[in-house]
């Protein structure tokens, strides 16, 4: 099973459509070529979305039993809704993401990051070793979150176990007793996020308010804080380790020669926290010319799609700005191309600019370790010191 694919280089021979040897009983497409997944994401109504946060390893009753106890429901509401509900779900969750509101936000984000960059700067400076991931990336995209979106009172280190043990149960190979640990932690909080929809303002309010149930209400916020906010930490996290070992780049960024946006836009290809996204075929079909049967789970290889020579000049350098650096598939296509893509973009940008010259003087002493996840990268760590 692809779980690391992100590990080693790509390999050129590969098929445009593999079958991937099975998973605890279950047989997915690999579609590994930037044209046919493309293709798949915007063909809705043959490749539907009803997949999307199926768990890869099929939850036993004992864990089932837990969550349900917790009162766990997660309806098709955004990413894996494929109904006739989306566009309308869709539109509200846009509008708290609108890019007005989200560029609107860059002077006191900058200034966040600023506060913090300089108290990093300063142990490094007395001889410590920082977490670039721990005491920078990992509650950073909460806290920009929450400026936008009213979210339920809880510690930043509960939301996050919360969250990375959602990531774990649906899209990692799991055994069965780890399942029932991460059921209890993934149930508990959802029952914390379906008090908060009864009564919640903000978005929580205004899909109240346009008659979706309480499940939508909560399906949207999980979505948001387990998707959302997760996969930026991991983004920042990953662009930060790739930007320390590539001092061109950091020069570029330094002497104005290299933009800002370029950067975050070549990480997003090269880096992209979330390397896969599934599919599940609506009829028979087919593509590039393997059967696919109706009810067939595609995994589309986004990493892989931004990383097609068939797009890019150079699919394994980091080089801002190169031809086909910007056509990557990070946040999908589609109907169901990420929302928060504007925002996650500015956290970036303003995460790079900020910690450019901090990189540039730093050695990583302990490099991202990433566990076996079919779709994200969840680095734990990013330790540096002052070279
Ligand atoms: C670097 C960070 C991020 C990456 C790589 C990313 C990637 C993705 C991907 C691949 C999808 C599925 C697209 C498809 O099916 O075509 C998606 C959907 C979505 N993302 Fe993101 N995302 C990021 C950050 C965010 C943030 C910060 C938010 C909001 C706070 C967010 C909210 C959403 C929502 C609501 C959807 C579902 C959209 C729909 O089904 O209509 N994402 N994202």
């Amino acid at each position: 099973m692809l779980f690391r694919s992100w590990q080693g280089p790509v390999e050129r021979s590969w098929p445009d459509v593999v079958r991937l040897p099975d998973h605890v009983g279950v047989e997915h497409l690999l579609v590994t070529r930037h044209a046919l997944v493309r293709q798949v994401l915007a063909d809705p109504d043959t490749f539907r979305p009803d997949n999307a946060l199926d768990a890869m390893t099929p939850i036993p009753v004992a864990a089932l039993r837990v969550l349900a106890r917790h009162g766990f429901r997660l309806p098709a509401t955004l990413a894996n809704n494929g109904g006739p509900s989306h566009p309308a779900i869709r539109g509200i969750v846009a509008e708290a993401l609108h890019p007005h509101r989200v560029a609107a936000l860059r002077p006191w984000l900058t200034a966040v990051v600023r506060e913090r960059v300089g108290r990093l700067d300063a142990a490094l400076g007395a001889g410590h070793p920082v977490d670039l991931y721990a005491d920078l990336a990992a509650d950073l995209p909460l806290v920009v979150l929450a400026r936008l979106v009213d979210l339920p009172e809880a510690p930043a280190e509960v939301v996050k176990e919360f969250t990375r043990a959602a990531l774990e149960l649906f899209w990692a190979p799991v055994d069965a007793d780890r399942q029932r640990v991460l059921a209890e932690v993934v149930g508990r909080f959802h029952a914390v996020l379906r008090e908060f929809a009864a009564t919640g303002t903000g978005l929580a309010g205004e899909l109240r308010a346009a008659g979706h149930s309480p499940d939508v209400v909560v399906g949207a916020l999980f979505f948001l804080l387990v998707a959302g906010q997760e996969t930026t930490s991991q983004f920042l996290t990953l662009l930060m380790h790739r930007l320390s070992g590539s001092p061109e780049v950091l020069a570029g960024l330094h002497t104005g020669t290299l933009e800002v946006e370029d950067v975050v836009e070549e990480g997003l290809r090269l880096e992209p926290p979330i390397v896969t996204w599934r599919r599940v075929a609506a009829r028979d079909t087919e593509l590039a010319g393997t059967a696919v049967p109706e009810g067939t789970s595609l995994v589309l290889w986004l990493a892989r799609a931004g990383r097609d020579p068939a797009v890019v000049t150079a699919p394994e350098a980091f080089v801002p700005g190169q031809r086909g650096s910007r056509r990557h598939l990070a946040f999908g296509a589609g109907a169901h191309r990420c929302v928060g893509a504007q925002l996650s973009r500015l956290e970036a940008a303003v995460v790079v600019a900020e910690t450019a010259p901090l990189l540039a003087g730093v050695t990583v002493t302990r490099a991202p370790w990433c566990p076996d996840n079919l779709s994200f990268r969840m680095p734990d760590a990013l330790v540096v010191t002052r070279r």
